[in-house]
């Protein structure tokens, strides 16, 4: 039986036929996340526990032997043209990243001749919800059907992360980038982000991953995210270790006083958001959701007073779910500065969250906030024809 096609997949190639007037050769797939916990971690070579889910980038693809590749974001209404062999245009936006990934599977080699993309989706995009890790992965998958190659897993995810680091220039970890590739339904993924040793960790079915969107916006080009970067590498280097990974919090807290301020701030938010997260994982095993609740809310807590990136009102969201039985935890998921924020919630109390947090965050903010109970989905895929 024929797996039903999204309406992402649909309208993905859909405008390829429109467009290019021909069939996609392949359609290929790449999930979003969030993470349950171990935020900004990731660069610091922590550990991080993200859940991929049922929102997808999705692109169609074909080949072409010219030299060019043509892609349509679908959604956007965008378009960008680029040349395999020598693009000198500057790498602004989504470009950035086709461009990265061309270019480094180039390098394997994986051969490049030009094609024809078109690209849909329903990763809300600058939400935390990992939308360039999809779109990265999606592409370059795509291109690896079209070259009939394959890169394992995590060699594929490291791949899309360069494209990121060295062609977006965002200072990203490995998380968004492996979870989007190695995701499993049903599961969390216990990443450690230095030796790439991964466990999946079954969620309990009782349990609703809750996303609720802010609204607020953020573009992690042109946020502080580099910047907190920069910092937790000077705390390591004050504290005489390559990444804070390597200081326990009982250390950190005899030698704190050694670090400049605000890399300090920061580097505490690491080391405890570290142990929490393996704690949270087993407890997690455990099917201990309480103590993992508890932790989320820690975890929210360091992001807003030590991270110093979350916002009043991803503060609020977390507050007013808080309030309702049945929550266990709440926190901003991903980079913060805006986007959404992870509950994990009792099935029977998701009616009264979506009929409370909502009307709270009107009141108080004027804004509307949409709440989405998302479940856990398989990493990238790829269907020949379409
Ligand atoms: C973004 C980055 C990730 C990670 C998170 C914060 O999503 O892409 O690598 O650093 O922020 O945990």
């Amino acid at each position: 039986m024929l797996a039903a096609v999204s309406p992402a997949h649909q309208r993905a190639v859909h405008a390829f036929r429109e467009l290019f007037h021909a069939e996609p050769r392949v359609v290929a797939r790449a999930p979003g996340r969030v993470n349950l916990i171990g935020e900004h971690v990731d660069y610091n070579g922590g550990f991080v526990l993200p859940v991929a889910i049922d929102r997808d980038v999705v692109v169609a693809a074909a080949p072409r032997s010219d030299g060019i590749v043509r892609v349509r974001a679908v959604d956007a209404g965008e378009e960008v043209i680029l040349q395999v062999h020598g693009d000198s245009a500057p790498l602004v936006g989504w470009r950035s990243y086709i461009a990265g990934v061309i270019a480094l599977l180039s390098q394997i080699p994986i051969p490049i001749e030009g094609a024809d993309l078109s690209v849909a989706g329903d990763v809300p995009i600058g939400a935390g919800l990992s939308s360039s890790a999809a779109f990265e992965v999606a592409v370059a998958t795509a291109f690896l059907g079209l070259a009939d190659r394959t890169l394992p897993g995590p060699e594929l995810a490291v791949l899309c992360r360069r494209a990121e680091v060295e062609y977006a220039r965002v200072q990203c970890g490995i998380m968004d980038q492996f979870v989007s590739v190695l995701g499993k339904a049903g599961h969390a993924l216990l990443l450690d982000c230095r030796s790439l040793e991964s466990r999946y960790i079954p969620l309990p079915g009782s349990v609703r991953l809750v996303i609720t969107d802010s609204g607020v916006r953020r573009d992690l080009q042109s946020s502080a995210f580099n910047e907190r970067f920069s910092e937790c590498r000077t705390a390591a280097e004050q504290l005489g270790v390559r990444e804070l990974r390597e200081i326990s919090p009982a250390e950190f807290e005899r030698r704190a006083s050694t670090v400049t301020q605000p890399a300090a701030r920061r580097a505490r938010h690491v080391v405890y958001e570290i142990a929490r997260t393996l704690e949270a994982a087993g407890a997690l095993e455990r099917g201990d959701l309480s103590r993992v609740g508890s932790l989320m809310y820690e975890s929210h807590a360091g992001l807003r007073d030590e991270y110093e990136v979350s916002l009043p009102e991803l503060d609020l969201l977390v507050e007013s779910a808080r309030r309702i039985d049945g929550v266990y935890g709440s926190r901003v998921s991903g980079a913060g500065f805006g986007g959404c924020t992870l509950s994990l919630v009792a099935e029977e109390a998701v009616p009264e969250f979506e009929r409370a947090v909502p009307g709270e965050y009107l009141a108080a903010t004027g804004r509307h906030a949409e709440v989405l109970v998302a479940r856990s989905s398989g990493g990238a895929s790829l269907q020949r024809g379409t």
